[in-house]
């Protein structure tokens, strides 16, 4: 008789030692449950419009179903490089300097792994989206980890960049407007980090998704800083501002030298994004403005429903200026973040994502996604009052 096998031997290690995605054990726990509102996903409740669909069917009519360059259409690219030149006075070469992929999730870990090596750390700011600590650890690096603070509208701080930057740094993630928290750095802000930066010859890796999605004031964008555009590998993608997620396609910008390190690993993991997003991509840049500022104009007045609606219930809301993310503290009710938001989806149905899921920073408080209907935010406002009057 053969020998048994045990799967598990076989599981690389650091495998072990990444624990799932805090969110998912939400949407686990709600589903099955009826008459739900989630406030929990992190995604448009639109649909794609509908110009942007229609160009896609157009092209698979037309037969355009192949692969493309590793780097993308150059159509896009150039499409790309326009927007950025037009939008933030920033060039980037779309033959050089422009890698199209299939998400920001893919650009952030080829991104991480082009420039990683064994043992270098790589800082993250928290509260922070859930993918940024399990690449950094994929790919062999130190995750370091700097915890932003409500007393500073969870921006980072010079200093907190300076105290955690050590001989083995080799870059810092930052994530603005963010994702938990809503929070945007503006220019002075963002300066002072470029300043620190310079001085001890770090990269940055700036996911800049959410740059669509500002209220009260524009974006700015990292690398269109004097002197940061060649230390910056600067992600963004179709996902969150053209409501397109199931599209998976975005991209990355940076210095030649960094992209050709990026398309190696593209290449031979993704070959190219799939080209019916990217068709769609190219109709967004090109005439999808009018349908993403009416969307944006929509979160907005959602925005300040939700939030005024959470303060008058006692959850204290920090007022998010971007993304469509609300961070209230749940503290004063006496609950943890994982109590709070468990209790209130069993006893009043309203799925939300515990604070703590996006790093310790996070913990007493809750994150609500707006991408949710007028209606339901209302039904949800009237659900949660409810819970706290119970308490
Ligand atoms: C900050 C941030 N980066 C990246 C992503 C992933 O985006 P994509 O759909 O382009 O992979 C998300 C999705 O929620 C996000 O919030």
């Amino acid at each position: 008789m053969r020998k048994a096998c045990t799967p598990s031997k076989f599981v690389a290690d650091v495998m072990n030692k990444v624990p799932p995605s805090g969110i998912r054990r939400y949407f686990d726990l709600a589903s099955g449950l009826e008459d739900v509102i989630s406030l929990g996903v992190g995604e448009p409740d639109y649909v794609t419009p509908w110009h942007i669909r229609e160009a896609c069917i157009h092209s698979l009519e037309c037969g355009e179903t192949s692969y493309t360059s590793n780097y993308g259409l150059v159509e896009l690219r150039e499409e790309l490089a326009d927007h950025y030149a037009s939008k933030y006075g920033v060039n980037y070469n779309p033959n050089s300097e422009i890698l199209v992929t299939s998400g920001v999730s893919e650009a952030l870990d080829v991104a991480i792994r082009a420039i990683t090596n064994p043992g270098d750390e790589i800082i993250v700011v928290q509260p922070s989206y859930v993918a940024y600590v399990p690449s950094i650890m994929f790919a062999g690096g130190v995750p370091v980890i700097i915890s932003t603070k409500l007393e500073n509208n969870f921006k980072l701080t010079a200093e907190e960049l300076e105290a955690a930057i050590t001989p083995k740094t080799k870059a810092v993630l930052i994530n603005y407007p963010n994702n938990p928290t809503g929070a945007t750095m503006g220019k002075a802000d963002l300066e002072a980090i470029a300043d620190v930066v310079c001085e001890h010859d770090i990269m940055v890796i700036s996911d800049e998704v959410y740059d669509c999605l500002t209220y009260n004031g524009g974006h700015t964008c990292f690398s269109s800083l004097e002197g940061m555009r060649d230390r910056t590998i600067l992600l963004n993608g179709f996902s969150k501002a053209y409501a397109m997620t199931g599209f998976r396609l975005a991209y990355a910008m940076a210095s030649p030298k960094i992209i050709s390190a990026m398309m190696l690993i593209h290449q031979y993991s993704m070959l190219c994004a799939p080209i019916t997003a990217q068709i769609g991509a190219i109709e967004a840049l090109k005439n999808g403005k009018h349908e993403m500022e009416k969307m944006v104009r929509d979160y907005d007045r959602r925005r300040h429903l939700i939030v005024s609606g959470l303060n008058k219930i006692g959850l204290k809301c920090f007022e998010p200026k971007g993304a469509f993310y609300v961070f209230p503290s749940v503290r004063d009710t006496g609950l943890s973040s994982e109590e709070f938001a468990e209790r209130l989806m069993n006893e009043q149905k309203v799925v939300t994502i515990p604070g703590n899921v996006f790093g310790e920073a996070g913990t007493g408080f809750l994150r609500c996604s707006y991408a949710t209907s007028r209606e339901e935010i209302e039904e949800a406002l009237v659900r949660i009052e409810a819970f706290v009057n119970g308490l």
